[in-house]
């Protein structure tokens, strides 16, 4: 398999449409999640540059292994939180809500979560099997007003694409 991605320049469909095929191919025949998860946020992150793209997984919380809480999980930019309660800020509220949320201007979102102070504006897609959410893909852009429903299509894909 090649290892070197396709890059292009084009309208945001045009990138996703390019990128697409080549996330299909970086997962076929990997079962490993980590090494997926890994591939598709170094995929995302090397054609359209975002702040931080990664996924939070759903595991047993670290203070009492009957609850759950959204922990860390691959990732490319900056440090980021590791813990995130159900509800709490943007990935903690797609979780409890089993959908997309696209958050135009992040300062404008009650509760929402801090990691880096250049994040903007954000959106989080749930990775939803039987009805449960099983991880969230979160993506930050330093630019207000970022995502649109154009994103929301091609990275609920992506998500599906993913044997969580
Ligand atoms: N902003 C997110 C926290 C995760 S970081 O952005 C990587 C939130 O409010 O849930």
């Amino acid at each position: 398999m090649a290892e070197d991605l396709n890059i292009i320049s084009g309208t945001k469909a045009e990138q996703y449409e390019s990128l697409i095929p080549q996330i299909i191919g970086l997962l076929e025949g990997e079962t490993d999640l980590t090494a997926n998860l890994a591939n598709v946020c170094a995929s995302l992150k090397e054609q359209f540059r975002w702040l931080w793209v990664g996924f939070y997984l759903v595991r047993p919380s670290g203070d009492d292994s009957a609850n759950e809480e959204l922990v860390l999980a691959p990732f490319q930019g900056p440090v980021a939180c590791t813990r995130i309660r159900k509800g709490k800020g943007v990935c903690g509220t797609c979780w409890q809500q089993a959908t997309t949320i696209i958050v135009p201007d992040v300062e404008k979102f009650p509760g929402h979560i801090a990691c880096s102070s250049l994040s903007k504006s954000e959106i989080v897609i749930p990775a939803m099997r039987n009805g449960e959410v099983l991880a969230v893909l979160d993506v930050d852009s330093e630019e207000l007003n970022h995502f649109d429903v154009t994103d929301k299509f091609y990275l609920e894909k992506i998500v599906e694409l993913i044997r969580f």
